[in-house]
């Protein structure tokens, strides 16, 4: 019987796995009812990710950007811009200019911070009853971008409001009305940005957005526009991705009793953890490329034109990369994880990201001697391209 994969399926949000070795076992490289070819085997999809024709322009499909408000929408506007939806020169220009700024040096930088607003977060969650979501791990990453930027943290329930509204944009089931909520959110933050760009330009700062006034790329420097747009995008890129690494990362840990006494045990193994963690559970399930030329795979040619979605969590438990897939190892070597991605688009932030989920599972673990699961129908989001917990209800004895 021939499969029919929809990443909409609510069972695909509970449970992606089983349905993934399916496609892996029998149609690796699947063409869908909904015109995209679905690659699950890991070699295919590194192959796609550092393919030259393989581009992420997706704001230049029209069905595409009419879903999102059209193609002079404020929204679509924003995002052409984004490094993100870039390819080739257009692309490394904007990176370049970024990582210029973002930088390993700046990331060690914010160490001290994680550590007060991870410290400061558990306090008020304090023993007993709570849910790691919207107390632990939702307000984390969206304080740590605001301290990255050098906004001020006081904002960060407005920014988290207007994130969560942009970062639907890579959806692929959103609605018209969707489309409105986001493009309204666009405008208000990208005044918000405006606003403090101005006052940085006036009084420069040592934070990432006076730097980033003045980066120089391929001897000019990047647009008030682009900036703007780039700074909308980093808190996208480092919210719902942080938020479920923290989540989906305790969750397996919980449902692995053994691995979670180990990690206790050695908490020095936690950034090797991370990586074993996104193998298993990857944050970001799905990225998408539309093909400009063909790209030759293990036993077929993709052809021009194509629309490709690369599937990470199925790629993960591929068992000609990783023996044994489907068992939550911390000590396996050679994890080589593609949930930040590969080639040209390989996540920016991706120490970043890490560095405030070792953070907290560390600090969790050393604050906690039992830390149980207090319900057992977890409820996902949903969103296709994330895999994330709605919430993750815990009980915390000291
Ligand atoms: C912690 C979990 C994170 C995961 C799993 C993750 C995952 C990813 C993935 C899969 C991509 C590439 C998508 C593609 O190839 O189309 C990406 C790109 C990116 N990520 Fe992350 N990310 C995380 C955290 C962060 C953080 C904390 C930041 C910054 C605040 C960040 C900034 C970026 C940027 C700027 C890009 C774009 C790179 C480019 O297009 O050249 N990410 N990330």
């Amino acid at each position: 019987m021939s499969i029919i994969f929809d990443p909409r399926d609510p069972s695909v949000r509970t449970d992606p796995y089983p349905i993934y070795r399916r496609l892996r076992e029998t149609d690796p490289i699947h063409q869908s009812h909904f015109g995209y070819w679905i690659l699950s085997r890991y070699a295919d999809v590194d192959a796609v990710l550092r393919a030259p024709g393989a581009s992420s322009e997706f704001y230049r499909d029209r069905t595409w950007a009419n879903r999102r408000g059209g193609p002079d929408s404020p929204l679509v506007q924003s995002v052409r811009k984004w490094m993100l939806m870039l390819d080739g020169p257009a692309h490394r220009r904007i990176r370049g200019a970024i990582s210029k700024v973002f930088t390993r040096a700046s990331v060690e930088r914010l160490r001290p911070r994680i550590a007060a607003e991870t410290a400061r977060l558990l306090d008020a969650a304090g023993e007993g009853k709570t849910d790691l979501i919207h107390s632990l791990a939702l307000p984390l990453p969206v304080t740590v971008t605001c301290e990255l930027l050098g906004l001020p943290g006081s904002d960060r329930d407005q920014c988290r409001r207007w994130t969560e509204q942009i970062s639907r944009v890579i959806d692929p089931s959103i609605t018209a009305e969707d489309a409105v909520e986001m493009n309204a959110a666009e405008v208000e933050f990208r005044e918000y940005v405006a606003d403090h760009l101005k006052e940085r330009r006036s009084a420069p700062r040592d934070d990432i957005l006076s730097l980033l006034l003045h980066a120089e790329v391929d001897g000019g420097q990047l647009t008030e526009e682009e900036i703007i747009a780039n700074v909308q995008f980093l808190f996208v890129a480092g919210h719902e991705t942080t938020v479920n690494l923290i989540g989906n990362g305790l969750l397996a840990l919980l449902r692995h009793p053994d691995q979670l006494r180990m990690l206790r045990d050695n908490p020095e193994i936690i950034t090797d953890s991370i990586d074993e963690i996104t193998r298993y559970d990857p944050p970001v399930q799905i990225v998408s490329r539309l093909l400009t030329e063909d790209v030759p795979l293990t036993d077929v040619t993709l052809p021009a034109g194509a629309k490709v979605m690369l599937l990470f969590g199925a790629a993960g438990r591929d068992p000609e990369r990783y023996p044994d897939p489907d068992r939550l190892d911390l000590t396996r070597t050679g994890v080589k994880t593609l949930a930040f991605s590969g080639g040209p688009h390989y996540c920016i932030g991706a120490a970043l990201g890490k560095l405030e989920t070792s953070m907290m599972l560390t600090e969790l673990l050393r604050r906690y001697s039992t830390i149980e699961l207090t319900g057992d129908d977890l409820v996902w989001r949903p969103n296709v391209s994330f895999r994330g917990l709605q919430e993750l209800p815990l009980q915390l004895v000291r």
